[in-house]
């Protein structure tokens, strides 16, 4: 029997693992030679209930086996307690591989925790570059895929930029996006969700015309001017359409220390009486909710990078408020514009797409619902 710890520990993991727990639950089902142990370990990078357990629940994801409980702290302290807990886990378990998913913190720990340990590691989401070295993502990603065994890509540039740094092509293996596996899985069963009608963005059965706004990276949340920036030009856009922003709570901590507080509506567990024309703040919201108000937005802008390839499956016009992407291809083939954070610019595009659209151009290859799959064919074929 094969013995795979999978690792997720901060919000944009669980919609990534889930997948694969679900492929590996159904090659279990049907193979009785090769069936696989899966543990799920859970780093704590993300602890919130809105940052984690909701996810669990929305996704159906079982229970962590083993919770390290890290939490958070500076990128040292936080790696650094994730590869002190993960290697105990590690020499307990001996797993046969370590599957890390996407960009965080967690990524990094866990796979160099394995690979010194000499434990196989596959990486989900391998080759994506932004080729930005000031964003920690952009770290994890370039170290994470140079220490791993099996890169799993979700686009061509991917295998591109693997090769371009050195990485045999057999060990890369093009199995598309599992981010998208999640959202096919759930995308029917989040229009049951109440969320537009408890923001009365649906009344009588009519929807409205309204952007929806993710902000966390820090280069657009932890610079006052630049966030203040940003704000003012969310409340012209709010002239237009009413904007929901469900913030990370990272963000609201520098609205509230930069006082920012009242470039902003501030939305509480009360109904809306109106929508009022400034940028409307909320809590985080679970996946199901989120997904459903995304998926009937007119309008998205986000610093995210899911949400850029999420947008690109769904048809929903996407503004990335950065200056690059590590997904060029959801600007090629899907929605997305990258405008970039100075005000006129954001302004200008929302302008344009509120009066043009943005048409979709292709459904990206791979981009299937069936990624998790893939991966778990080329694992037990492996040992
Ligand atoms: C992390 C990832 C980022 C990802 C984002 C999604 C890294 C380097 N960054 O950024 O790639 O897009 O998650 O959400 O791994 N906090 C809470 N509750 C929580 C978690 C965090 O309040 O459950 C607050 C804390 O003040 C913490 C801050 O958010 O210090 C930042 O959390 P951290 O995990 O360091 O990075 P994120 O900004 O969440």
């Amino acid at each position: 029997m094969m013995k795979i710890i999978l690792v997720a520990g901060a919000r944009p993991n669980f919609m990534k693992i889930a997948p694969v727990v679900r492929a590996i639950k159904n090659h279990n089902k049907s193979s009785v030679r090769k069936r696989i142990n899966y543990q799920l370990v859970h780093t704590g990078q993300h602890y919130d209930n809105e940052m984690s357990d909701a996810f669990f629940k929305d996704l159906d994801l079982p229970s962590p086996d083993i919770h390290l409980g890290v939490g958070s702290g500076t990128h040292a302290e936080q790696t650094g307690k994730i590869m002190i807990e993960f290697e105990k886990v590690c020499l307990r378990e001996k797993p046969d591989f370590v599957v890390v998913v996407g960009d965080v913190n967690s990524t990094v720990g866990c796979a160099l925790t394995a690979a010194k340990l000499s434990i196989p590691v596959a990486h989900v989401e391998a080759g994506l570059r932004s080729f930005d070295r000031t964003m920690p993502e952009e770290i994890n990603r370039v170290l994470t895929d140079q220490i791993s065994d099996y890169l799993f890509t979700t686009c061509d540039d991917a295998n591109e930029n693997l090769m371009h740094e050195g990485i045999p092509k057999n060990k890369i293996f093009f199995v598309g996006n599992v981010m998208i596996d999640t959202l096919k899985a759930h995308v029917e069963l989040a229009q049951k969700s109440r969320i537009l009608k408890k923001l009365r963005l649906r009344e009588n059965g009519q929807l409205k015309k309204y952007a929806v706004l993710t902000l966390h990276r820090p280069s657009n949340v932890d610079d006052q001017p630049v966030l203040e920036g940003i704000l003012r030009a969310l409340n012209r856009i709010s002239e237009r359409i009413p904007v929901i922003f469900p913030a990370h709570p990272r963000t609201i901590s520098r609205i509230k220390n930069f006082k920012l507080d009242d470039m902003i509506f501030f939305k509480n567990n009360s109904l809306l009486s109106d929508l009022p024309k400034k940028t409307i703040l909320m809590p985080p919201l679970g996946y199901l909710d989120f997904l459903c108000l995304m998926s009937n937005a007119t309008l998205v802008l986000t610093d995210s990078g899911g949400i850029q390839e999420e947008t690109t499956i769904l048809g929903v016009p996407c503004l990335t408020l950065r200056d690059n992407t590590e997904r060029p291809i959801t600007v090629r083939e899907g929605t997305n514009i990258v405008v970039g954070n100075t005000p006129n610019k954001i302004v200008k595009a929302a302008l344009y797409v509120l009066r043009n659209g943005i048409p979709r151009k292709k459904i990206p290859k791979y981009w299937d619902g069936k990624a998790a799959e893939r991966i778990i064919k080329t694992l037990t074929k492996a040992l």
